[in-house]
């Protein structure tokens, strides 16, 4: 479905950063190319350094050429001609007194009705701050007293909404607090937490395979799948980001989030509607059905990993990169063995991991069917191993599906081979893949909160990592550096696989 949203003000606080830098901008520029942002529509950059809209225009330029799928064209002066620029510091009234008088200028000019997404690509640690400030100058209305004008004077017009970036809290502690915190000046449908994973179509795709088709409902439980794998992995490494990541690790900044997420999406049940409350809360229900890890039971299902330099030092070691302190025991690469316990998955193992510096960029969940009952062919493949058929999602780079299956090699005698069933988005589509973040900025300006993350999804998620944090605190920390760069991690992680299930599965 192709919302058309209201005429509105994308306000953008953080516009001369990274993420506006390479996903923001190109994805508007993208969404405008394609039609499908609104007739009367501007972006207002707010920054803390002094610019004129002319040259954040000539910035935005800059990144969407750098960054966006499709390089600027013609189309492009149309959308640069409702950019705008407000300096402010994100902690100074003066700051949001102007934000607001432009636009209120700007409704009247382009009659965007006086709604308004507010784009929070800052530090976390801002978001309260920013809230604060825009309820304080008029500009953030708390929906639940919208329609309750004390005054002529103070009746506000058109909708508000808030996309706030992750990391949503260090913990359950702090994320229950950042949330309370917000609340306070937003309700929770003005409130859009990015997880962009679920922008992706592979992954949106991954509630169609399951309940567009009827093949896969009657198998899709304990009777017939032995384990589930997920794998994150990165050939990057830290990059410029090491001050936020020293605090995260991958712990945070992957798996509590994005892999949590997938996860959901293979264990839920069917939603009885694909409206957003129905598929958010059946998510929820997974995660509050997780089973919760006490210390021993983090020891022995969870593996810690650490990049050091690769083979023939090529490749820095985390210690080594720019910004990491040369002790630092944070974790680049995460492997745990979790169990969902509900009637449908109770004792299948999933099995997660995810880490920087790997050999390759990859992202995939496989289904691991398991074996035939009777073992009727010699030599089958899928016998010598304890699973067998998979079901192989492949989220990124590659995009697409596909199923292992035991086949007859031709020729005399009953000879078995594992070959591949495929479906591939780029053969089958022959289309480009629009980014996750544009169909997440559609989805916000058009009031569609399904692929966000809701309150008590946050507090569910964090409900099942706080504790495995908690254990880490407790336990001896491993040896870092404890894998090269450009290794699949630490040997340790093996061990959480079933023993026959030779390794973790990757095309
Ligand atoms: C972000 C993490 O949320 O996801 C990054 O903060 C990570 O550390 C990134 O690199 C991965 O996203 P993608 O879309 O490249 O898989």
């Amino acid at each position: 479905m192709n919302h058309v949203p209201d005429p509105c003000i994308f306000v953008l606080f953080g516009a001369t950063g990274d993420l506006t830098r390479r996903k923001l901008m190109p994805a508007l520029y993208n969404l405008h190319r394609d039609k499908l942002l609104p007739e009367r529509f501007a972006v207002c950059a707010y920054a803390r350094k002094p610019k004129t809209d002319e040259a954040i225009r000539q910035e935005m330029r800059e990144h969407v050429t750098q960054y966006s799928r499709r390089a600027p064209d013609a189309d492009w002066d149309a959308l640069a001609s409702r950019i705008f620029y407000v300096q402010g510091e994100f902690n100074d009234d003066q700051g949001y007194v102007r934000l607001k008088e432009r636009l209120e200028q700007l409704d009247k000019e382009l009659g965007t009705g006086g709604n308004r997404v507010f784009y929070f690509a800052v530090d976390s640690e801002f978001f309260v701050e920013i809230t604060g400030r825009l309820a304080k100058n008029g500009l953030l209305v708390h929906s639940r007293i919208r329609h309750q004008p004390q005054t002529r004077d103070d009746h506000p017009r058109g909708w508000t909404r808030v996309v706030l970036e992750k990391p949503i809290g260090h913990n359950l502690h702090s994320a229950r607090e950042l949330l309370s915190n917000i609340a306070q000046h937003a309700a929770e449908d003005q409130v859009y937490r990015i997880d962009h994973y679920l922008g992706k179509e592979t992954v949106q795709n991954i509630l169609a395979l399951r309940f567009g088709n009827c093949i896969f409902e009657p198998l899709w439980n304990r009777g017939y799948v032995d384990h589930v794998q997920i794998t994150v992995a990165e050939d990057g490494g830290v990059g410029s980001r090491a001050p936020y990541y020293e605090s995260a690790g991958a712990l945070r900044d992957v798996v509590q989030n994005h892999m949590l997420q997938l996860l959901c999406l293979v264990a839920m049940e069917s939603p009885g509607t694909m409206r957003a409350d129905d598929i958010r809360n059946e998510k929820v229900k997974v995660l509050r059905n997780l089973r919760p890890m006490s210390i021993p039971q983090v020891a022995q299902n969870t593996v810690r990993g650490q990049y050091g330099p690769s083979a023939g030092g090529k490749l820095p070691g985390y210690r080594q990169e720019r910004d990491v302190d040369p002790q630092s025991n944070t974790e680049t690469f995460v492997a745990l063995r979790c169990y969902v316990d509900t009637w449908r998955f109770a004792g299948v193992p999933f099995l997660l991991r995810t880490g920087k510096r790997l050999p390759r960029r990859t992202t995939q969940i496989s289904i691991h069917f398991r074996v035939p009952p009777l073992q009727l062919f010699e030599d089958a493949p899928m016998l010598a191993t304890c699973v067998g058929n998979v079901l192989r999602i492949d989220i990124q780079p590659e995009e697409g599906v596909s199923m292992d299956l035991a086949a007859k090699i031709p020729g005399a005698g009953m000879r078995l081979q594992t070959v591949s069933m495929d479906f591939d988005y780029a053969r089958a589509f022959k289309r480009q893949t629009p980014e996750a973040y544009e169909r997440l900025l559609l989805d916000a300006m058009s009031g569609d909160a399904t692929l966000f993350t809701r309150d008590d999804e946050v507090i569910a998620q964090w409900e099942f990592i706080s504790p495995i944090l908690d254990a880490w605190a407790a336990l001896p920390t491993p040896r870092f550096p404890n894998y090269p760069a450009e290794t699949w991690g630490p040997d340790d992680a093996l061990r959480l696989v079933p023993p026959c299930a030779q390794g973790w599965h990757l095309r």
